[in-house]
């Protein structure tokens, strides 16, 4: 009763409270990986293909500033054998970049098997590539399941470059715990290599003092420069996939997020997987791969024997691997800053449960000459923290000492936020990467501004009939009522122009892909209201064509089809579905959840790596459905593998545990998901061929329909409906 009552409070409490503005400033991009904001309000942002791009949040501009070749697994060809996670991955502008254009960049070279941090200078607002100066190479292995670059670029205060870098393993054969595998042969799946090796770059964050040709160590880096067996750049040892950065900007104490191993719980072969934030208030090893979370050692697992041995002890690490080119006796480990597994966390619950892949984000001062202040001033000092899974910030109070003083939840229901910053004005700049693990195109830069400020306005502009290349605004309203002014922007190729204002614009003849109207109001960023003059290339159609026309079918009657197009698709490639629409019912056109399996596939973030209907890091949900069909154990097979996670089925692409997920939502889940077999029949791989339509479900009522649908990647798919009888 008393949980009962503390629950409704809360809720009240929630309720009552002013939400935060967030604002879309700009979407449509492919995987953004990270940005870098810049003195002058614009952002620049780099998308894991290899674009960079400069968005104006005072126009709604967005450009192209270079379209590098990186290598990456692209759109244009998913099976492409590059490591799954190499690209474009990290941007930082200098700390000078008003005067002299400078954009730090580290990216997956396309040729040489290394990731790079190169400087290159901008010229008239693009990428000039011949300027590029290399900075720091990090050779790596480079295949499809070595994965963690982090690539995050930040400079501190003090005019310190900080990037970075991840461990460089395969983590799929070592159970989620550490990869340590001694065997001969088995390079890539072991961090002793990288993460624990003084001498070699990976799984660490590096420091240097960029200069006119190159870079200075600075004082204080973890070991002096001219340490035998050690590398001068490393400021931070141990790092497993130190993601996202952040420095401090009053004092240079360096914080990021560990993305940690995957194991769901403890075992002879150590602690369960743990995310981490970590502090840096001075140069130290945080680990990784022989403690993880709050210094929990992992034993040196033998992996020929199959036996755990010594373990490791926190305040001697030692790093006994065969391919350890450095020390063998390490700093002593740090523990981290803040540390929670997949299940509720004992010490810091306020970080909840399920998936996880930790962020740090920037520290927060009060500071009353800007324009705005994201927190009120009892807030002043407060570090910023994110999850990509979990789409939440949390506000990190830091206290005397920097010590953690409290933490609680600052926002929610993000779509896996990638980066954040604090822009030059203090709104707060979101990332958002998009649905997907890969080949997003929803990907958006959100502003978030705190609830007590002026709001900005609302616009919308649409075509005017009957007038060629005219446009108008059909509504702008503005939450305080303040006074607005429009201005029409007109984009052409890499620049943009001031057409006018006033509420109706007629382009000139034949110039520019984008028409937007700027709505101001003298107090809040303004808003853009954009309408693209670009008319896409349409993809072929395919037709899919019933044999006889049927204007009725039945159920389990067999229709025989044919599939053509203009330009002759892949046989393999198709894709051929009927499905039963009953009469009655919501029909939102495609298989679904009801709302409340998609409350509880949201809660328990499965929908991080699924879609009903959509191929992401998992396979579709309807997939599943038809996979296992008629299979009497698929229920109880199901519910033990996603408990325990695994690979194999699918793909190479593990599902980690899902030990958070209770018992009864995983059985509701569970059998929504092979629900939406129901009425479904498909054929795969074939131009033409029968389906069996589904057999009658026990309670149909008359009436209904049948939905054809044929699919084939690249083409335009058919969709049409026949009723049933
Ligand atoms: C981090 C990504 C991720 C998350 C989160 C995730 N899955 Fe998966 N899931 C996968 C991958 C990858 C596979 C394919 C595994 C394979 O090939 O065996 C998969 C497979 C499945 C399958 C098919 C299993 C089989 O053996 O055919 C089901 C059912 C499933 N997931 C349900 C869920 C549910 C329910 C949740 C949420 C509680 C969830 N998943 C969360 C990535 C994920």
């Amino acid at each position: 009763m008393r949980k009962i009552l503390t629950l409704l409070l809360l809720g009240t409490i929630a309720a009552s409270a002013a939400p935060l503005q967030k604002e879309t400033i700009a979407d449509g991009f492919h995987d953004p990986m990270s940005m870098a904001p810049a003195p002058d309000g614009d952002v620049y942002v780099v998308e894991r293909e290899g674009r960079i791009l400069r968005i104006r949040p005072s126009t709604g501009g967005v450009f192209e500033v270079a379209n590098m070749v990186v290598s990456a697994r692209r759109a244009s060809d998913a099976k492409s054998p590059y490591a799954a996670e190499d690209g474009l991955q990290g941007i930082a502008l200098d700390p000078d970049f008003a005067k002299n254009q400078r954009v730090y960049l580290y990216y997956s070279h396309p040729e040489k098997v290394e990731d790079r941090l190169s400087r290159f200078t901008l010229r008239d607002g693009k990428l000039d590539l011949s300027t590029e100066l290399v900075l720091i190479e990090v050779p790596l292995e480079r295949s499809d399941l070595v994965c963690h670059h982090g690539g995050s670029v930040q400079f501190g205060p003090d005019g310190l470059l900080y990037l970075s870098i991840g461990d460089n393993t395969n983590p799929f054969e070592s159970d989620g715990y550490a990869p340590i595998d001694n065997r001969p042969d088995r390079t890539p799946w072991d961090a002793e290599r990288s993460a624990g090796n003084t001498n070699d770059l990976r799984g660490k964050v590096l420091r240097i003092r960029p200069n006119e040709t190159g870079y200075d160590i600075p004082t204080g880096n973890l070991f002096p420069k001219g340490t035998a067996k050690t590398r001068p750049e490393i400021y931070a040892m141990g790092c497993r996939n130190p993601f996202r950065i952040s420095i401090d900007p009053e004092n240079s104490i360096v914080y990021w997020g560990e993305v940690g191993p995957d194991a769901g719980k403890e075992s002879a072969r150590g602690p369960a997987g743990h995310d981490e934030i970590n502090q840096a208030q001075a140069a130290g090893n945080f680990g990784w791969p022989f403690l993880v979370a709050n210094n929990k050692p992992y034993p040196i697992y033998d992996f020929a024997s199959g036996k755990p041995g010594p373990m490791t002890d926190p305040a001697a690490p030692r790093n006994p691997g065969i391919r350890n080119t450095g020390l063998s006796v390490l700093p002593p480990a740090v523990p981290a800053f803040i540390w929670y597994p997949y299940a509720e966390s004992p010490e810091f619950p306020i970080m909840g449960k399920g998936g996880r892949c930790a962020m740090a984000g920037p520290v927060f001062y009060h500071d009353p000459a800007r324009k705005f202040n994201l927190l009120p001033k009892e807030d002043d000092h407060t570090l910023l923290i994110y999850e990509w899974s979990r789409g939440k910030i949390w506000n990190v109070k830091l206290g005397q000492d920097e010590k953690l003083q409290s933490l609680k939840v600052f926002d929610e229901g993000l779509t896996h936020p990638m980066d954040m910053e604090m822009a030059a004005d203090g709104s707060l700049l979101i990332l958002s990467y998009g649905k997907n693990w890969y080949f997003n195109n929803d990907g958006k830069l959100l502003r978030v501004l705190p609830p007590t400020t002026n709001h900005s306005p609302v616009i919308a502009i649409g075509p005017v009939a009957g007038k060629d290349r005219t446009f108008t605004v059909t509504s702008a309203t503005d939450p305080d009522n303040d006074k607005l002014t429009v201005t029409w922007w007109l984009t052409t190729g890499a620049t943009e122009r001031q057409l006018g204002t006033g509420s109706t614009i007629t382009l000139p003849a034949h110039e520019g892909s984008e028409i937007r109207a700027v709505a101001t109001d003298g107090n809040s960023p303004p808003a853009v209201a954009r309408l693209s003059l670009v008319k896409e290339k349409a993809a072929p159609e395919l037709q899919l064509n019933l044999v006889g026309k049927p204007d009725a079918l039945a159920f389990g009657q067999d229709v025989a089809f044919t599939l053509t197009s203009a330009t002759a698709p892949t046989a393999a490639q198709v894709s051929v579905r009927a499905r039963y629409i009953p009469a009655t019912g919501h029909d939102a056109g495609g298989p679904q959840f009801s709302p409340t399996t998609t409350a509880l596939v949201t809660a328990n973030l499965c929908l991080a790596c699924h879609q009903v209907d959509q191929n992401s890091v998992g396979p579709k949900y309807v997939n599943v459905a038809l996979k296992y069909r008629g299979h009497p154990e698929a229920l109880d097979y199901l519910k033990n593998k996603v408990k325990a996670g695994g690979k194999g089925v699918w793909g190479e692409v593990p599902m980690p545990p899902q030990i958070a997920l209770k018992d009864n939502d995983a059985d509701t889940i569970l059998r929504a998901i092979l629900g939406l077999a129901e009425g479904v029949s498909e054929i795969k791989g074939s131009l033409n061929g029968t389906l069996q339509l589904a057999p009658k479900p026990a309670n149909a009522e008359p009436g209904g329909a049948w939905e054809f649908t044929a699919e084939v990647p690249g083409f335009a798919s058919a969709k049409f409906r026949v009723a049933a009888k």
